[in-house]
This record gives structure tokens, sequence and C-alpha cells, in this order.
């Protein structure tokens, strides 16, 4: 720990290589001085050089020579014995310089030749879910599990934001470059940012700058109806009024990056109560930003949330796609159509969202979860890389056609960051974050080759006496704990058996008989929601044909989403051989086992090798795992049991 807070995986120690050398930096600018200030202070810790003479161990300089220029893009190279970085823009040598310091003394070896390093997608976002006030339900971070927010606290900005500062050096040296300061869901006192309150977020604006990271906000539709009593997207007088307020946005803030909007969709306001389309609520923002470069992420993330649940033909995993591909084309060049990965609610298992592909002539973003709502609650391990990966990596129209990476303008995270000592509650979910911004700018790095380098970042050499017995223990502990978590939670692609309401922890029928539209269908002869063209909702056909056909089969679905779109009896044979009902029972045990094996790697660490307060931290969060995991299995498993009345083959113990 630095202070009070942990400094997460940037600790002086991983600037240590960098700090040690001779180095030039060739270039003006603001994010030019960032780098500037980082290697003076790396190298009046660790005895290195900046300017002067020479020679020179490391040369970072901003060409300028290119037209058009490609502004993240950076070249690295190494001969003679000295490494350069080279960009056509800052904000390419800002993310060359942190590609240097995760290289570390691999940066200073050999030679190599002239690498570009360009990022596969454009925008690398982060969204909080933070609240200025309060919230009464929800409190200061909705679905936030590492405190309060770092920007807001009790209805007003921080007097202190120092965080701020050292939350958006983490983020731009993992590559993300813009950021949403407040929830979608706008209540009273957020809806006012936008207007007499728009000095709090300038405030943060000027802290992320320097680290190359545009501020957004999220708005409410319905603002204008404050002034005029209407939103309605085509009234001129609703346009003009976005024009102005947009304008004012930008005199106070020149590099806003623009508005978020969750419209019509549970119970926010949106263009349908006066009849328009999403399209037309969309294009009347985009039309006020577009002037100023600035863009709108309109959410897809569109539903009935008051459904009955004795209506069987309605099915929320369809709604994206039935709302948003009739509009594909209507949308503005500068809508950005945000889509969660999953067609559901970020459950741990579900297929990737259908409307990705199916929006050919408008701009999509992906948007990914990483404060764990449904995967833990950052009192889990919980390492979605290995998720993040798979749903980036899975091509919609089979393996000749793009990947959704390939698809994709931007990618989204819900932030799991807050006023916590570790910044994430969980010590180790600070590598989901990092795992976010890597697999933004890579989409095919290896997400465990991802996590080494957030261990060498993090606990480095010079950090920990052992190095390699705490990377093979995080290895241990993390590298699976998604499929971990899925075993005891969410079997064979079944989601929502949540809480309602908070959704941590078990309870089996919690969504069962309630207007959200998750629901499992158990009964005593089977599981699982039937999403056939043939004779269920239909969802599978919303996919082009070669995933439609795998998912449509209940043959060919795979095991681990064979009840996301089948309802089959507990007898089913899945591809291993075993049937659905000894899966769950199995999965259960084993997940529990393994949340033990975790603790118990964890526990076996020598005292000292890592910071105690960080070490306690994951051990009692491991207790509550295993505690949590084993209430989730027996929960499960006599649930299952009571409805199909078939015993365990291993005579294991269910209640
Ligand atoms: C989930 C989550 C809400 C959130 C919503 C959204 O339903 O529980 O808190 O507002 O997603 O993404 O808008």
């Amino acid at each position: 720990m630095t202070g009070d807070v942990h400094p997460a995986w940037l600790p002086p120690e991983a600037l240590r290589a960098v700090g040690s050398r001779r180095v030039l930096i060739q270039g003006g600018g603001l994010l030019v001085d960032t780098v500037r200030a980082e290697l003076s202070r790396a190298c009046g810790r660790f005895g290195g050089t900046v300017g002067g003479d020479g020679p020179f161990d490391l040369v970072l300089k901003l060409s300028n020579g290119r037209r058009p220029p490609d502004p993240d893009v950076f070249v690295l190279s190494r001969d003679a014995g000295v490494t350069v970085v080279r960009a056509d823009e800052p904000a390419g040598l800002l993310y060359g310089f942190f590609h240097v310091v995760r290289l570390g003394e691999a940066a200073f070896d050999g030679a190599f030749p002239p690498r570009p390093h360009r990022p596969a997608i454009r925008r690398r976002m982060v969204q909080h879910w933070d609240n200025v006030d309060v919230h009464p339900v929800m409190g200061q971070v909705e679905r936030g599990y590492a405190g309060g927010s770092v920007f807001w606290h009790d209805g007003a900005l921080r007097a202190d934001l120092s965080r701020v500062t050292a939350y958006a050096r983490l983020l731009a040296s993992c590559g993300v470059n813009a950021l949403c300061v407040n929830n979608v869901n706008v209540h009273a006192t957020e809806a006012r940012l936008l207007t007499g309150r728009l000095g709090d977020v300038a405030a943060i604006a000027d802290l992320l700058r320097p680290y190359g990271i545009r501020v957004h906000l999220s708005v409410s539709f319905a603002a204008p109806a404050v002034d005029l009593g209407t939103a309605d997207p085509l009234d001129p007088r609703v346009a003009a009024w976005w024009a102005d307020t947009t304008r004012r946005v930008y005199a106070t803030i020149p590099d806003f990056g623009g508005y978020v909007v969750k419209a019509d969709s549970e119970g926010q306001p949106g263009p349908f109560a006066d009849g328009r389309s999403h399209a037309d609520g969309a294009n009347a923002l985009a039309a006020a930003l577009a002037p100023h470069g600035g863009v709108v992420h309109w959410r897809a993330f569109v539903y009935n949330h008051r459904q009955d649940w004795r209506d069987r033909g309605t099915d929320r995993a369809r709604a994206a796609h039935d709302h948003f591909v009739p509009l594909d084309g209507a949308f503005g060049d500068n809508v950005i159509l945000q889509v969660k990965h999953g067609p559901i609610d970020f459950q741990t298992r579900e297929p990737v969202s259908p409307l990705i592909a199916a929006m050919p002539a408008t701009r999509v973003a992906v948007e990914v979860q990483a404060t764990q709502e449904y995967t833990g609650q950052q009192r889990h391990v919980c390492y979605l890389g290995p998720m993040w990966s798979e749903v980036l990596g899975f091509a919609p129209w089979g393996s000749e056609g793009p990947p959704v990476a390939g698809l994709a303008a931007g990618l989204v995270a819900v932030s799991n960051v807050g006023d916590d000592p570790f910044w994430t509650g969980h010590p180790l979910a600070q590598a989901n974050l990092y795992a976010f911004g890597r697999l933004a700018w890579d989409p095919r790095l290896d997400p465990v080759a991802v996590l080494d380098e957030w261990i060498d970042l993090t606990f480095g050499p010079g950090a920990t006496a052992d190095p390699r017995l705490l990377r093979a223990t995080l290895h241990a502990v993390m590298d699976d704990s998604w499929r971990t978590y899925e075993r005891y939670t969410a079997p064979l692609g079944v989601g929502f058996m949540v809480r309602p309401g908070h959704h941590y922890g078990p309870d089996v029928d919690g969504y069962e008989y309630t207007p959200w539209g998750t629901y499992h269908f158990a009964d005593r002869d089977g599981v699982g929601v039937d999403r056939t063209r043939a004779t269920g909702t239909g969802f599978a056909g919303q996919y082009p044909p070669a995933w439609s056909r795998v998912y449509e089969s209940v043959h060919d679905c795979p095991d681990e989403l064979l009840l996301f779109f089948h309802h089959v009896p507990y007898g089913h044979v899945l591809h291993d051989g075993g049937t659905v009902i000894q899966h769950i029972y199995d999965t259960h045990f084993e997940g529990v086992e393994a949340v033990g094996a975790m603790r118990d790697r964890w526990s076996a660490l020598p005292a000292g090798l890592v910071d105690p307060a960080l070490a306690a931290r994951v051990a009692e969060r491991l207790d509550e795992q295993l505690r949590s995991a084993v209430e989730w299995r027996d929960q499960i498993n006599a649930y299952f049991f009571r409805k199909s009345g078939v015993r365990d083959a291993h005579g294991r113990r269910i209640h």
C-alpha cells in the first residue's frame, strides 16, 4: 500500500526497468508531458536520466509525419542498444510508454525490428454506474461492490479527487480512452450534471485529459421536458434544446466525448412515449453532438420488464434484436448502438447477442460487466478475461466470417471500481479491469497471458520474495475461476437463479413467477427454455445460419448452452455421456471442491509474500466464497432432486 490506496498494477517497482535508463523524449503537448513526468519520477527513483546528451537506452518520439495520423498507434523497435517508441500522435506515445513499462527488462534486451501496435477496437470505455446522491435502494454506486464512488460523495463532487488521477493513470496504462461518470439510470440530481452542474463534470475531465481519456455523461432522454414540457425528438424545440445544451457542454469541456442513453428501459424515459422510434430518439441527440465531434452511446437494452410469466410467447432474449434490427441503417453516423454481450443481462453464461451481427449499417459497441453483479459481487474470485475473450472471438457467421472483435467499434465495461482501498473490493478483481483494457486493445491476447502481465506488474520482481510461488498460486486461484463459478451457480446455460433485487446468493425460483422475463421452467420432467424456431420462442433463428442451425438442434447445441436453448428431460444425455441431472449434481459438488482448493492454495502462501492487508482481504473473501458456494450447491442440488426425484449416482448427500 502507498498511503491508504493500493497502487494496483502500477506500484513504483513496475517502473524500475524504464526508471533505470537514459531516456530521451522528443515532442510536446499535454500527453507527452504526462510521459515526461512519469519518466522523471521513475528515473528519480531508480537512477535513470531524462534528457541530456546521450547516449540513450530509450527514445520516445512524436514523429507527426503521417497524414492522416493514426491516433493510438505506436511503433516499437530496438536496434544497436536503443529501444525506440515512435508515434504520430501523443496518445500513441502514451500507450507506447506504458507498453515499455509492461515489457520491463524485456524491452531492453537484444534487438527487434519495428512493429506497429494498433488497437483492434477504437473506443475502449469504462462506464460508471455511480450516483451523485446516495440512492435509497442502490446506494452511491449501483451494483457497486467496492465501496463509494471515486467521483461523488453524498450529493457532491468529492473535494479530494487525487484518486481520480491515480485511476486515470491505471486506465491509460491498459489502454482505456473513454469514461462515463454517472449511472445509466439517471435520477433527478444526476440529470443536472448536464446543465447546472456541468462544472463538476469539467473538473473530472481535467483530471482524465492528461491520460488521454475523454469524459462522457449519461443523460436522461426526458431532460428537455423540464423546460419544454416535451422531449419528443421530432419537435424542433427539442432539437434546439439539445443543440443549445450541447453547445454549452462543449464550451465548458471542449474534448467532451458524448452522451450515454438508457431509453425505454426499466422505467427510464424514451422516444416510445411520443410514438417515436429509437432511431428518432438517438438521432436527435446525435445531431446536437455531431458539430462538436461527439457520439451517442445508445443502449440496446430494451425489453418488457412487466411481462406476464404465464405468457410463454414473450422471450426477453429476443427483445433487443426485435426492437433494433428493423432500424439498421436509420441511425446517424455518430450513434453507437451499445449492445450487452449476451441477449439477456450479464449472466454467468449466455450465448453472444445475435444483435451484434445483425446491424451491418450501424456502429455497434459491445458492453460487458466488470462489476460482478451476477458473478460473485467481488466477494467471489471470478476472473472474467476468459469469458470476454470467448465473446470477442465468437464468429457469428462461422469460422469463415469476422469475430465480434472485428465488428465492434467500441468495447464498454461497467466499472468495478470504488473508493475501496483495493479499488475493487476483492483485490484480485483488479485483474478484471486490467484484462478489459488489454482485450479491448488486442482481443486475440490469451487471457491467461494477460493475467501474467497483471501479475508481473502488480507483484513483480522486487515486490515479493518468491515470485514463482506467488505466480503459481494466483494462476491456480484465478485461471479457471469463471468456470468454477459457473459450476456452482449456472448449470448448462441456466441463469438468474439468484436472489431477486440484490442478486447475490441462490434462489432457484426467485425470478420464476416475476414480470422480469427470466425463467428456467423446471418441472418434474425437465428443465430449460425452448428457444428453438420449431417449437419454442424462435430466438435461435436470430443468428446467422451457421449458429442458428447449431443452437436449434438439441444434439448439436454446445452443452454449456443447452438449457438456454432447449427444454430437455433430466435424463437427456450430454456430449460427455452424462445426464443433465447428474451434470447438475456433479458440477455443484466439483465447484465447491474447487473453491476449497482455491482457499487452501491461498492460505498456504508463506506470510509476508504479499502485503498482509491484501493477503487478509483475499483470505476473508475466499472464506465467504466457500460458504456461499456450499449454499449454492445445497440449494440447487436439493431443488432439482426434489423436482426430479432422481438420486445422485454417487450417493452423495443431497438435502
Ligand atoms: C441490470 C442491473 C441494473 C441495471 C441494468 C442496466 O438489470 O441489475 O442495475 O440498471 O442492468 O444495464 O441498465
